[in-house]
C-alpha cells in the first residue's frame, strides 16, 4: 500500500530481473517507477536492475543508453542523476532463444552481480512478458535454480492470467509446481492506483458511509471504466481478447469488489483477499440478457473523425471482437441481495473516465410531488478514479424563490485541491513488491473464481452490437442501464 508520501521505506539490497527488459512495459513503467524509487532512497545503494531480452547484441553499456533515452522521454520528472544511476545499477544478459543453457547463465550472471555487489541473494524476477511465454519461463527459472536463493525470491506476473478457467488453473499449477503462493505477485495495475486503494479508506474509515452502503439504502450502482481511445496497433493482442478479458474480469471486477466487500477481520494482504473472493462466490451466474457485447464504428472523437474497430491495422474484416462490454451482477448476499452492480467499458467512448457510482434510493414518500417542477432525484455518490481524481456526493436542494422548485447540486472533493500529484501505480506496486507485501496482488483463488463467472459468457458467442465511436456504447447497453442520460 502507498505509504510512501510520509514514510520513506528502504528494503533490503536486491536484484530487481526484468524479462521484457528492453520492451514496452518496462520502458514506460517500470523502469521511470524504479528511477523514481530509487530517487527517493526507497531502493538503497547496493540493489540493481537486470535487463533481460532476446536481442544478443546488448551489453550494459547499450542496455543504459537504451535506459537513459526511456527515461528522457518519460513523463515523470527527469533526474539530475540518471546517467550516473543509469551506470551503476542497470546491467544486461541476453536470453537467446531461452534454452536451459541462456538460464544457466542467467543464473550465473545473477550469482556474479550479487558476488561483486555484496548483495544477499534478495531477488525479484518480473515477468514482463506476452501471457504465450509464462508456462516455459516458469519452468525454465525452477530448472537454472531460480525459484530459491539465500535470501527471498519473488515471481512478479503481469495480467492477463490465463484467458479462461481452465488456463487459469493450468498458469496456477505450474506456478505452484515451482512457487509458493507467497512468493507470487500478480500485477493488476488497477491496484496500484491511489484511488482505487483509497475505496477502502472510504468505505472503512468513514462509518457515515458504511452504515448506509447496503440493500436497503442502495438502489444499484454502476461501475465504468471508458476509453476514449482505440486499440491503436495492438490488434494481435486485443483480437484474441476483448473487452471481457482484457478489462472486465480484472480491472473492473477489482473494483467490483473492493465496492461490495465485507469489513475484513484485519487489514492484512490474506484478510483483504479472503472479502474479495467471498464477493466472487456470491455472485449468482451472469445470465446473456444482462450482457450486451459492442464493437465500435467510426465515427469522432473530440471532433476528429476516427476509424471503426474493423478498420484498425490487424483487425480481421469479419471480426466479432466485443471492444465493449455492459454487465448486469448480481450479488446474492445479505449486504447486496436485489441491488443490481453494472459494468461498463469500452475503447472510442465519449470520453475517458472510470468511476463508481452509487446511486441511493428515493425518500419513501414523494412529499414534494403535489408541487409543480418538482422532481426529485435520488442522491449518489460518484467516486471519480480517473482523471479529474475526487468525489461528488450529490444531493437536492430548494431553488430560492417562490415555490417548491428542487434542484440537484453536489459536495466535491478533488485530490488535486488537497494532495500533490498522484503518484504511479507501478512505484506503488514494485515498492510492494519489495516490501514483500502482497495486499494489492490478485491471489490465485481471486483469478480463479473471477474466471468461473466469465468463462461461460465466453463460451456463449454473444453477439456483438454496433456503436458510433464517441458515443457511450450501444443502444442495448443504455436500456441494459436502466436509460437514463447519456454518460
Ligand atoms: C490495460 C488494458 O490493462 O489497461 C488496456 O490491456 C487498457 O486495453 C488499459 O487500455 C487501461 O489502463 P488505464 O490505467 O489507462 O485506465
Amino acid at each position: 500500500m502507498n505509504q510512501q508520501a510520509t514514510t520513506r521505506i528502504e528494503v533490503e539490497p536486491h536484484i530487481f530481473v526484468v524479462f521484457g527488459g528492453t520492451g514496452d512495459l518496462m520502458r514506460r513503467k517500470l523502469l521511470p517507477a524504479l528511477r523514481h524509487l530509487a530517487s527517493r532512497g526507497h531502493l538503497g545503494k547496493r540493489s540493481i536492475i537486470l535487463g533481460v531480452a532476446r536481442n544478443a547484441e546488448l551489453n550494459d553499456e547499450s542496455f543504459r543508453a537504451l535506459a537513459r533515452e526511456a527515461l528522457a522521454a518519460s513523463p515523470s520528472p527527469a533526474y539530475e542523476a540518471d546517467g550516473k544511476w543509469c551506470a551503476e545499477c542497470l546491467f544486461y544478459q541476453t536470453i537467446g532463444k531461452g534454452t536451459q543453457e541462456n538460464f544457466r547463465a542467467l543464473a550465473a550472471r545473477i550469482e556474479e552481480l550479487e558476488g561483486a555487489h555484496k548483495l544477499p541473494g534478495n531477488r525479484a524476477i518480473y515477468l514482463a512478458l506476452g501471457p504465450g511465454a509464462f508456462p516455459s519461463t516458469i519452468m525454465r527459472l525452477a530448472e537454472a535454480r531460480l525459484n530459491r536463493s539465500p535470501g527471498w525470491t519473488r515471481l512478479v506476473i503481469e495480467k492477463p492470467f490465463g484467458r479462461d478457467l481452465a488456463s487459469a488453473k493450468e498458469l496456477n499449477q505450474i506456478l505452484h509446481r515451482h512457487f509458493q503462493e507467497s512468493q507470487v505477485y500478480r500485477i493488476d495495475h488497477y491496484l496500484g492506483k491511489e484511488t482505487v486503494q483509497n475505496l477502502l479508506a472510504f468505505r472503512f474509515a468513514n462509518a457515515l458511509f458504511e452504515s448506509v452502503w447496503n440493500r436497503d439504502r442502495v438502489e444499484s450502482v454502476e461501475i465504468t471504466v471508458a476509453e476514449s481511445l482505440g486499440i491503436g496497433t495492438r490488434a494481435g493482442y486485443y483480437e484474441n481478447a476483448g473487452a471481457l478479458r482484457d478489462m472486465v474480469q480484472n480491472h473492473l471486477t477489482q473494483l467490483l469488489t473492493l465496492t461490495a466487500m465485507e469489513v475484513p477481520a484485519a487489514f492484512d494482504a490474506d484478510a483483504i483477499r479472503d472479502e474479495k473472493v467471498k464477493v466472487l462466490r456470491s455472485i449468482v451466474p451472469i445470465r446473456k440478457e444482462g450482457v450486451v457485447f459492442g464493437q465500435y464504428d467510426s465515427g469522432k472523437i473530440d471532433g476528429e473523425a476516427v476509424p471503426g474497430y474493423l478498420e484498425e491495422p490487424g483487425v480481421a474484416s469479419d471480426s466479432q471482437t466485443e471492444s465493449f462490454a455492459a454487465l448486469r451482477i448480481e450479488i446474492a448476499n445479505w449486504r447486496w441481495q436485489g441491488v443490481p452492480f453494472y459494468l461498463r467499458t469500452g475503447k472510442r467512448m465519449a470520453e475517458r473516465v472510470s468511476r463508481i457510482e452509487v446511486k441511493f434510493r428515493c425518500s419513501p414518500v414523494t412529499f414534494f410531488q403535489p408541487f409543480d417542477d418538482c422532481n426529485v432525484h435520488s442522491n449518489a455518490l460518484v467516486i471519480t478514479l480517473q482523471p479529474d481524481e475526487g468525489f461528488d456526493l450529490r444531493f437536492e436542494i430548494k431553488s430560492p424563490g417562490q415555490g417548491m422548485n428542487l434542484k440537484t447540486h453536489q459536495l466535491s472533493f478533488r485530490y488535486e485541491e488537497a494532495f500533490e500529484p498522484l503518484p504511479d501505480g507501478y512505484q506503488t506496486l514494485l515498492l510492494d513488491v519489495l516490501t514483500g507485501d502482497q495486499t494489492l496482488f490478485v491471489r490465485d483463488d481471486e483469478v480463479e473464481a473471477a474466471w468461473r463467472l466469465y468463462t461461460p459468457l465466453l463460451e456463449e458467442r454473444l453477439p456483438v452490437s454496433p456503436y458510433t465511436a464517441g458515443s457511450w456504447g450501444p443502444p442495448e447497453a443504455k436500456r441494459l442501464l436502466g436509460g437514463g442520460e447519456d454518460r
